[in-house]
């Protein structure tokens, strides 16, 4: 008996964690699913996005499903009160530092590609994104005021060689059972961390990963050639924030936001923290009009790296197949499905 915690969170997270809740209550009777307020929903209800009850919860989870958080009403908090970093804080409480972040282009939706469909089709590209360190969370940071009244807004990006080690082993291990090759994305060219961080994946790979094939490409290049030519890449593994960017980039290749799901790992036997790589929307909220495949998609990743339902995740993985290969499309991709009939797609193939 396996647990779940959802996270619904905030604008269309609750919204499309509803039709994974109906597709795991109809795939998997032995997890037990549990809930509890997260980011802007949390902080109306506790005054904080991220209560110790959820964090203690969620480490004692055998998964963790996030839908999404953040938005307008939360915007002028304070920041340690926002809903995103109540996303930061569980994300580090976690250690999951390994974000997998999958670009499909599933056969059905080549046409619903940014790009013409025989530059996206058949595309498989595994975005690791480092997601416990960096910018994101390197000190110094703030906003100062200055002597002469301006303010003065700090960000430290920073990196350790284990820090970078760690999450470069994940990208060579997936790659081996991939097309075996990992493209390292970074700055080395202008910052110190990129060059710390050529330098300790060139290491890493000569030491223990010499069979896989190794690239580096600057990151701005990386965003570039995405466009100009995607099926190049297998294993991308990057940064925080490049990973970030360079996401949401590869999502418009698959047909669209909606359908990005990811997985953050950290160590072997720890909880593992899903969500899709969307936010939460709020021009869209509370109308139905969200995909929930990512979402759902995300589930998948659940049931296959922490839940250990390899075979479930297969079930799942071909029902959402088959939906959009029988015309299942919400209006990001070019349909007119709601939230809830995109989930009975799903459940149909069920
Ligand atoms: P967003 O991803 O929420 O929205 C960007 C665009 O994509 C919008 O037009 C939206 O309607 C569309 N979109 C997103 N998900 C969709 C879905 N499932 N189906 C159909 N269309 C979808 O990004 P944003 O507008 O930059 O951010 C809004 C808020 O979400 C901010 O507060 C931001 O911090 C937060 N955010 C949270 C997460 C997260 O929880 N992991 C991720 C990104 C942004
Ligand atoms: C994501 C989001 C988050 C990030 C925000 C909401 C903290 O954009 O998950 O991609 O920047 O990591
Ligand atoms: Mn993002």
């Amino acid at each position: 008996m396996s647990t779940l915690l959802l996270l619904p969170g905030d604008g269309i997270g609750p919204e499309v964690i509803e039709q994974v809740r109906r597709v795991a209550s109809r795939l998997a009777n032995d997890l037990t699913l549990e809930e509890r307020a997260f980011g802007g929903t949390s902080f109306d209800q506790f005054g904080t996005p991220l209560t110790e009850e959820a964090e203690a919860v969620a480490l004692a989870s055998d998964a963790v499903l996030m839908g999404a958080v953040g938005g307008p009403k939360w915007a002028g908090a304070p920041r340690a009160q926002r809903p995103e970093a109540g996303l930061l804080r569980l994300r580090q409480a976690m250690n999951v530092y390994a974000n997998l972040r999958p670009a499909i282009c599933f056969d059905a939706l080549a046409g619903a590609s940014a790009l013409k469909p025989e530059f996206v089709s058949g595309l498989d590209i595994m975005i690791v994104r480092e997601l416990t360190g960096g910018v994101y969370f390197g000190q110094p940071r703030g906003i100062e005021t200055l002597a002469d009244g301006q303010k003065r807004g700090v960000d430290t990006q920073v990196y350790t060689t284990s820090e970078i080690e760690r999450v470069s082993r994940v990208a060579f291990e997936l790659a081996r059972g991939r097309r075996n090759k990992v493209t390292s994305c970074e700055k080395s060219n202008v910052m110190e961390t990129g060059l710390l961080w050529r330098e300790v994946v060139t290491a890493l790979h000569a030491r223990d990963y010499a069979d896989v094939q190794l690239e580096h490409m600057l990151a701005d290049n990386a965003a570039m050639q995405l466009v100009k030519n995607p099926l190049q890449f297998d294993v991308i593994v990057t940064d925080n924030l490049f990973g970030d960017i360079l996401s949401d980039e590869a999502a418009m290749l698959t047909g669209g936001i909606g359908l990005l799901p990811s997985a953050a790992l950290g160590d072997p036997g720890k909880p593992g923290l899903y969500e899709p790589i969307h936010g939460s929307a709020p021009d869209i909220a509370g109308q139905g009009l969200a995909n929930p495949l990512a979402a759902i998609l995300s589930f998948e990743m659940a049931l296959r790296w922490s839940l250990g339902r390899t075979d479930l995740a297969d079930k799942l993985n071909a029902a959402v197949k088959a939906a959009l290969e029988e015309g299942a499309r919400t209006r990001d991709i070019g349909g007119s499905l709601t939230t809830a009939q995109m989930g009975d797609a799903v459940l149909k193939g069920l």
